[in-house]
């Protein structure tokens, strides 16, 4: 009997203890966030369009180096997503566009609304590349923090949506990472057995120093 009391008392205090405390806090995006996200705006100033995001309805202009672009909706240009777990990204592909090698500190899922591409990722404990041609309405799952691209394969520009599970999951391209930093031109060549040319080139490219 008082083990079933105890049971009883340690769920409640669970359920206590994972309780949501209000309905929303949309980020004050003004402020700079804290590992919990943004200071919430006076509530009383809120109107529907707090909770509206209306950028998807076009592509952002292609990145002429890939011929594609990503619109976001992470938490700083959507503010009511601040503590709601949940962001997302447009990533429009021109034909022949791609999406580099990329990580988020999130999974992702993926889903095609125009066009074909190839996407795929890459797992961290066999090195096995996990990849597919998708066409419209097909979804793939990316999970999370590994290295992951989109090809658009097709002969039309291709759209589709990314969910990630937290409102400012992050994105690193890895080209940009090695090339277009700071890494000492020696640093990248030992650390990714490169030759001296190629990693001059690929500084060049990608605007590293
Ligand atoms: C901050 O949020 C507003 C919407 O409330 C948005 O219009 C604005 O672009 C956001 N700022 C940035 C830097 O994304
Ligand atoms: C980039 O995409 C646009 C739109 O689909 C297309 O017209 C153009 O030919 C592409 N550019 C290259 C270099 O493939
Ligand atoms: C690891 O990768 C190799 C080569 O791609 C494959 O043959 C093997 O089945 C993989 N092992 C596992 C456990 O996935």
């Amino acid at each position: 009997m008082n083990n079933i009391l105890l049971f009883f008392t340690f769920s409640l205090l669970a359920t206590l203890c994972n309780a949501i405390t209000h309905d929303f806090c949309v980020a004050n995006n003004q402020t700079s966030p804290g590992p919990e996200g943004y200071a919430c705006k006076d509530p009383a100033t809120l109107t529907i369009d707090d909770f509206v995001y209306t950028a998807f309805r076009n592509s952002s202009p292609l990145n002429p180096m890939f011929n594609s672009s990503g619109t976001f909706a992470y938490v700083k240009q959507f503010p009511a997503l601040n503590g709601l777990g949940l962001s997302m990204i447009r990533l429009d592909l021109g034909v022949g566009g791609v999406v580099p090698l990329h990580t988020h500190r999130t999974s992702e899922i993926l889903i095609v609304s125009q066009g074909t591409v190839v996407a795929g990722f890459i797992d961290s404990s066999n090195y096995s590349a996990y990849y597919k041609k998708l066409e419209v309405g097909d979804m793939i799952i990316f999970p999370e923090s590994l290295l992951h691209f989109q090809v658009n394969v097709g002969a039309t520009p291709a759209v589709l949506f990314a969910t990630l599970h937290d409102p400012n999951p992050g994105l690193q391209f890895t080209s940009f990472a090695v090339f277009g930093s700071n890494l000492p031109v020696e640093l990248v060549e030992k650390t990714l057995h490169l030759d001296h040319e190629q990693v001059l080139k690929q500084k060049k490219i990608f605007g590293g120093s």
